[in-house]
């Protein structure tokens, strides 16, 4: 049996844990030893101005199984609110360790459809949101030297989704944020990754049978987050989970062909298509400076 990650005296935020997948994550955290700022629009479930809203719920429960945890109805759009948030976590707690960025919602229409508006709330809820969030715990992190974040990435991002764009594109924009935001943080012990996750919740409404909902029950994506955010997580790493299921997405960069920049080259290149396309030698890059120096190697050799 291995050992049990645990979060004693750690401090986590999630946002946009009232429901789905940030519940599932906040309640997981707190269970096992976090103090959690459960964040969430304010707004009650009943609409009444007395019943408790759905960050306020989960933290409810959270104490009601003998947790710590404290409501945020910051939204992640409003970057003075967000840094209110992170203020009452430090003032409460006195240090951050853990981002979960889950904050979102959809604006889902063909591109043509779509107006600015939808394309632009989305980036700003999911894109931006996660950055004014990361923004305000970064130095927190850097200086505690210690940090673990995670950005929700989605499929729709990774490979395309019909009816996406907005969404997809802000998704990818994350991975983005994260494969730099990883390098970075490295000499600060600050570790950042990414979830695309498949779970059956509010965003996937009226789509799936019943035993296909309980498979694709959130609390079997969450334990992809516990291990992303764990001392021993990885960094620079996009996780897929779903039903239980992980997988690892990779950006990769081909071994490449050297076809110069002559008059023929375009043409030379459509003629190469296959060997472009050949995957034998694809590597990870660690760095975008891997793309610069694979052309440059291949160039000189040509060269001779
Ligand atoms: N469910 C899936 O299959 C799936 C797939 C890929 C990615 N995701 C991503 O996972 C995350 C969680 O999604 P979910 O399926 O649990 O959806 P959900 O709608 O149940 O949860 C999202 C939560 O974010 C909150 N939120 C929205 N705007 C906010 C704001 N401005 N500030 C703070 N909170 C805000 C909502 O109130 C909601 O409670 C999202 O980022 C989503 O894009 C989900």
């Amino acid at each position: 049996m291995s050992t049990p990650i645990r979060f004693d005296n750690q401090v986590a935020i999630v946002t946009g844990a009232g429901g789905g997948l940030g519940r599932s994550h906040a309640l997981q955290l707190a269970a096992r030893g976090a103090k959690v700022v459960v964040n969430d629009l304010g707004v009650a479930r009943d609409g009444s101005g007395n019943a408790m809203t759905p960050a306020e719920s989960v933290v409810a429960e959270i104490r009601a199984a003998g947790g710590q945890a404290i409501a945020s109805a910051a939204s992640v759009t409003d970057p003075a609110a967000v840094q209110e948030m992170v203020d009452q976590a430090m003032k409460e707690w006195g240090r951050v360790d853990i981002l979960v960025n889950n904050a979102g919602f959809l604006r889902d229409k063909t591109f043509s459809k779509m107006s600015l508006d939808d394309f632009r709330a989305i980036v700003d809820v999911h894109l931006m949101g996660a950055v004014y969030c990361t923004k305000a715990v970064w130095d927190i992190m850097k200086q505690q030297n210690y940090g673990r974040i995670v950005m929700t990435t989605s499929s729709s991002g990774l490979f395309g989704n019909f009816g996406q764009s907005n969404y997809g594109a802000a998704k990818m924009a994350l991975v983005g944020l994260m494969q730099t935001l990883a390098l970075e943080g490295e000499k600060f012990n600050i570790r950042v990754n990414c979830l695309a996750p498949t779970a059956a919740t509010r965003m996937t409404e009226g789509i799936l049978s019943p035993d296909d909902l309980e498979l694709l029950k959130p609390e079997n994506v969450t334990p992809g987050m516990i291990w992303l955010v764990s001392q021993d997580g990885p960094n620079k790493t996009v996780l897929c989970a779903g039903a239980g299921t992980f997988s690892r997405s990779n950006i990769t960069l081909s071994d490449g062909i050297h076809i110069g920049g002559g008059p023929d080259a375009a043409e030379a290149l459509a003629a190469n298509k296959d060997k472009l396309f050949d995957r034998t030698g694809e590597i990870i890059p660690v760095a975008g400076l891997n793309q610069p120096m694979m052309e440059l190697t291949k160039a000189r050799a040509a060269r001779g």
